[in-house]
């Protein structure tokens, strides 16, 4: 029980967020003319150590050079065990246009980390007389980043979006498995003869959504390295949006459709969710608090429910 209202989440779609090494500036204009909402320009693992300067010049320069429409968009910087860093931010602030709407933080494992990179883009912003505050994401992909989720979510006003990061996250705990995301093949149970394959990422999303939602933060599915898997895709991204993350990494153009789809609450979903409304409506009218739609109870938290998906409906038909 709690008399505190849970927050919301920010108001804008992230239904996938394309990713692109700034080492690699041909593919900026495609990544601005992708359907992704949100761009991710990469500074960390996809950009070998001595193209780290040439990728910030090239992502400084795109951000300002390029029209990227009304997509979010955010540059990932390196980590905090990392050299470079805080040049990352510093040069990002200082150099960058006011189209630079967030930072990336990788590797979070404590509210800490969140403060330093807080400290630093307030103080750039003040000496520099940015007039846009700067928001920030991070991804959990460590132990300590899932052993310390809550607090990372609670660390600061900036910090809008958390995602899960399959592949560091699955070295961090010693996971036997190179794959990036997805059904993971020892991963398995056994009935009568039969395998099948339950989901070994579940419990790290549901404990970064419960975080998430508790303080307003969007949570968010990190990668799916096969991008041949189509259905591997779909299935992971269904899992994470049943789960109540809002959307999906793509890693690879030809998974941002996937994402959207899923993602995009379907036409069927809205009108069930709509005629459920309408039903607890009449109960209502009748002083009912429950009532019955095709065969199954639906009460006062089916209100709840159902304006989850016309809420987000209504938000990607808006956004
Ligand atoms: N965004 C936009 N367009 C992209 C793209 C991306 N991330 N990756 C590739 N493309 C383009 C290619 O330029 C090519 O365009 P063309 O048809 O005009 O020639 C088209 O999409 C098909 O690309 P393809 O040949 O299948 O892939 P590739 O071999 O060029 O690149 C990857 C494959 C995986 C190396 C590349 O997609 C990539 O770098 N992805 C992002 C990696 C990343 O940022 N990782 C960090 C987060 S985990
Ligand atoms: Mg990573």
């Amino acid at each position: 029980m709690s008399f505190r209202i849970q927050p919301a989440a920010p108001a804008r779609p992230n239904r996938c967020q394309l990713f692109g090494p700034g080492s690699r500036p041909a593919i900026f204009e495609k990544m601005a003319g992708s359907a992704a909402d949100v761009i991710n320009l990469d500074l960390e693992d996809s950009v070998a150590p001595d193209d780290k300067a040439d990728a910030r010049k090239n992502i400084i320069q795109a951000i300002g050079d390029i029209d990227w429409g009304t997509k979010t968009l955010s540059v990932r910087i390196n980590g905090l065990d990392t050299p470079f860093w805080y040049r990352d931010v510093v040069d990002l602030l200082e150099q960058a246009g006011d189209r630079l709407d967030q930072i990336m933080i990788p590797k979070a494992g404590c509210a800490a980390d969140i403060y330093a990179v807080d400290a630093l883009v307030t103080a750039v912003e003040r000496a520099k007389g940015r007039t846009k505050p700067i928001s920030l994401e991070v991804i959990i992909e460590t132990a300590a980043g899932i052993a310390h989720v809550e607090e990372i979510a609670a660390s600061s006003p900036r910090l809008q979006a958390m995602s899960l990061g399959a592949a560091d996250f699955a070295a961090s705990m010693g996971m036997q498995t190179t794959g990036i995301g997805g059904t993971q093949e020892n991963y398995y149970m056994v009935r009568e003869g039969q395998k099948y394959w339950p989901d070994p990422w579940h419990w790290a999303q549901a404990a970064i959504v419960a975080a998430c939602r508790t303080h307003g933060i969007l949570p968010v599915d990190g990668p799916f390295g096969d991008f041949s898997d189509d259905d591997g895709f779909v299935a992971q991204a269904r899992r994470s949006a049943t789960l109540g993350m809002v959307g999906k990494w793509a890693i690879h153009p030809k998974q941002v459709t996937l994402a959207n789809e899923v993602f995009t609450p379907s036409a069927e979903a809205v009108a069930e969710a709509k005629e459920i409304l309408a039903a607890m409506e009449k109960a209502k009218a009748e002083g009912a608090g429950a009532t019955v739609y095709k065969g199954r109870l639906v009460d006062i938290a089916s209100i709840k429910q159902a304006e989850v998906v016309v809420k987000q409906a209504a938000l990607i038909a808006g956004g």
